[in-house]
């Protein structure tokens, strides 16, 4: 199978059947979202698995019911993964990472520093707002690979922001963490007899409309 092949198998995934994923399966989508590219290198995002079915059964409750269907995924997904993303860049958060980088690369650690003043110093003209988004934009990258990988090993997925993300924060107790939830993703197997998505037909923009290719 191809990365195409497996891009057109997966399918945001309405009803799963409550089938677990192996270990071995989720480590893989794990590691997929963990070497996934950002902004400076800087990761600035976190995620949490969740598989106990009683917290999933509390996390239910902070899906939005009616966005855009009533969102069973919860309930009956194998692991639930949550991507959280930090709050805003600091020179701790920043500093942390560079040098960490530097070390593994065995450059001087001054040079971290530089760079680390710079980028600081362009993230504070641009303020906390942008900041937020900047860090929750990197994190959909790693949830894009995520769903890839996950693809890969034949294991579904649904992409999901339908959910209240100040419950979930608080949940998470992510505010202490410098943390925010912004995307999650139940993971598990389809209900082939039971979800109406899945003898639907994957519909894209076409191509011409998509690619504008400039000569
Ligand atoms: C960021 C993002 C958020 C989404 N949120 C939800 C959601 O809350 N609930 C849901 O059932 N599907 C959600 N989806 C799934 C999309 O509706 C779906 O990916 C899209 O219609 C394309 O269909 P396909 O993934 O089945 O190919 C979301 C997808 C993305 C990428």
């Amino acid at each position: 199978m191809t990365l195409l092949n497996n891009l057109q198998w997966r399918y945001a995934t309405k009803k799963m059947n409550g089938q677990i994923v192996p270990q071995g399966k989720l480590d893989y989508i794990l590691e997929a979202a963990r070497l996934a590219p950002s902004s400076s290198g800087l990761q600035p995002y976190r995620v949490f698995v969740i598989s106990n079915g009683q917290t999933l059964e509390q996390l239910k409750e902070f899906v939005f019911k009616e966005f855009p269907f009533n969102q069973e995924q919860i309930k009956d997904c194998s692991h639930l993964l949550v991507w959280t993303a930090w709050d805003g860049y600091t020179a701790e958060r920043v500093g942390n990472v560079l040098l960490k980088t530097s070390i593994e690369r065995s450059l001087p650690e001054n040079q971290s520093e530089v760079y680390k003043k710079r980028l600081l110093d362009k993230y504070e003209t641009l303020g906390k707002e942008w900041q937020e988004n900047h860090c929750a934009k990197q994190a959909h990258i790693s949830f894009g690979l995520a769903i890839t990988a996950a693809a890969e090993q034949k294991v579904d997925t649904t992409p999901m922001e339908g959910f209240d993300n100040a419950k979930m924060d608080e949940f998470l107790k992510l505010e202490e963490l410098g943390l925010k939830s912004v995307v999650i993703m139940p993971i598990g197997y389809r209900d082939e007899a039971n979800d109406w998505l899945l003898s639907l037909k994957k519909w894209r923009t076409p191509k011409e409309e998509f690619v504008t290719e400039i000569a």
